[in-house]
């Protein structure tokens, strides 16, 4: 109730309705709020290459300038060269046909799902997906339902017994690396499902971006699964250290999205500015193999049984309890931690918990006190 003292300060009668929803969260000790960063040690941001902390793009990019404005959505004054050529070599780099860069990773699931099934449609997707992709399944015309996270049995049983209503394209959607938990779909089984049930196979890398793989091409492509998937969905806000996504698929997807989807129809383009740091990240990010092998050594760093089973930068430890879960990261953050709890109701009720990111250049010894700092929790 403290956090709301300021809105009680400044209420007009009229705004009650929303001191009413905000009074909600603080009941449940979920009211969130913007907090700067400090000088602790960032075990929550996801620069996971260290690419914006150490101004990599900045010094790839040296003295040329680009403007900030695009004056227009891609369809009347915001389409350039420089976005063209961008998207032509994202598309080369991710072995696909065709790729449509989008302001960001939000828009482009949330856009894609939002238009890509129709009436008698079916969209199958992965319960702990992005809220991205749920906002998009929700706003879509066709009949959806989610199945039980990497629950190759429920989704197979789905596919199966479709409703004679549904009967027309399916679509199954999934993240490769869970933006919660760390872990990753089983992408290869999941692809041999689509193929027997002949649905449509949608994959969002944005965690697997820059990370997974030889090079950072993302775990559909290092699994030798591209040529399975309908659409992949790459975001540029992560390892990649800018803004912005890109979706991967066929000319003819390509060609769908310019004319149907509205995120990318009805919004300003994103900048020459914006587009040149992708293009600079694209050059950098795949030559930083020591970077990736740093994060596979600290990610070592967390095999204990506290830990959620993750071979990706980001860990998690349950603390059930929007409270305790609280409270262990500000015990931490007075250890000069930085690491921040997820809330119910963003993640399930008992499943709040603190989300761990690593990056290149978070050091082994305080990698170290932190996994200790919360086995000590474990033990209490
Ligand atoms: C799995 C996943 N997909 C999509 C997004 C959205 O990407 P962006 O931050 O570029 O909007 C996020 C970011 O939180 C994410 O974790």
């Amino acid at each position: 109730m403290s956090e709301l003292k300021g809105y009680l300060v400044h209420n007009f009668m009229s705004e009650d309705f929303l001191f009413k929803k905000l009074k909600e969260k603080s009941d449940l000790d979920a009211l969130r709020g913007l907090r700067l960063q400090g000088e602790q040690a960032d075990y929550f941001s996801n620069d996971y290459l260290g690419i914006v902390k150490n101004g990599l793009i900045e010094k790839h990019l040296g003295h040329h300038h680009y403007a900030h404005g695009s004056t227009g959505s891609r369809l009347l004054a915001g389409n350039y060269a420089k976005i063209e050529e961008t998207e032509h070599e994202i598309a080369g780099f991710h072995k696909a046909p065709a790729a449509l860069i989008f302001n960001s990773g939000y828009d482009a699931n949330f856009g894609l799902l939002a238009c890509i099934a129709q009436r008698g449609d079916l969209i199958l997707y992965d319960k702990l997906s992005h809220a991205s992709i749920r906002d998009g399944v929700r706003q879509s015309f066709a009949n959806s339902s989610s199945f039980a996270h990497n629950h190759l049995n429920e989704l197979e049983l789905k596919l199966k017994n479709r409703p004679v209503s549904d009967s027309g394209n399916c679509f199954v959607v999934t993240e490769s690396v869970f933006s919660m938990d760390g872990d990753r779909a089983p992408l290869s089984e999941m692809a041999d499902l689509c193929d027997r049930y002949d649905a449509h196979f949608i994959v969002d890398e944005a965690h697997a971006t820059g990370f997974a793989g030889e090079q950072g091409e993302g775990c559909v492509q290092s699994s030798g699964l591209s040529n399975r998937c309908f659409a992949r969905i790459h975001t540029f806000g992560k390892a990649l250290g800018c803004h912005g996504a890109a979706i991967l698929g066929s000319y003819a997807l390509r060609q769908f999205l310019i004319n149907f989807c509205r995120p990318f129809i009805y919004s300003t383009a994103i900048s020459p500015a914006s587009v040149a740091a992708i293009g600079a990240s694209y050059k950098i990010f795949p030559n930083m193999n020591q970077e990736r092998a740093i994060l596979k050594n600290l990610i070592s760093l967390f095999d204990y049984p506290c830990f959620n089973k993750s071979d990706t930068p980001i860990q998690c430890f349950i603390a059930p309890g929007n409270e305790k879960v609280k409270k262990i990261s500000e015990s931490l953050f007075n250890n000069n931690l930085d690491v921040r709890p997820i809330l119910y109701p963003t993640v399930p009720l008992d499943k709040e918990r603190l989300r761990i990111t690593l990056h290149s250049f978070n050091s082994v010894d305080e990698t170290k006190l932190l996994v200790e700092n919360l086995l000590k929790t474990v033990e209490n």
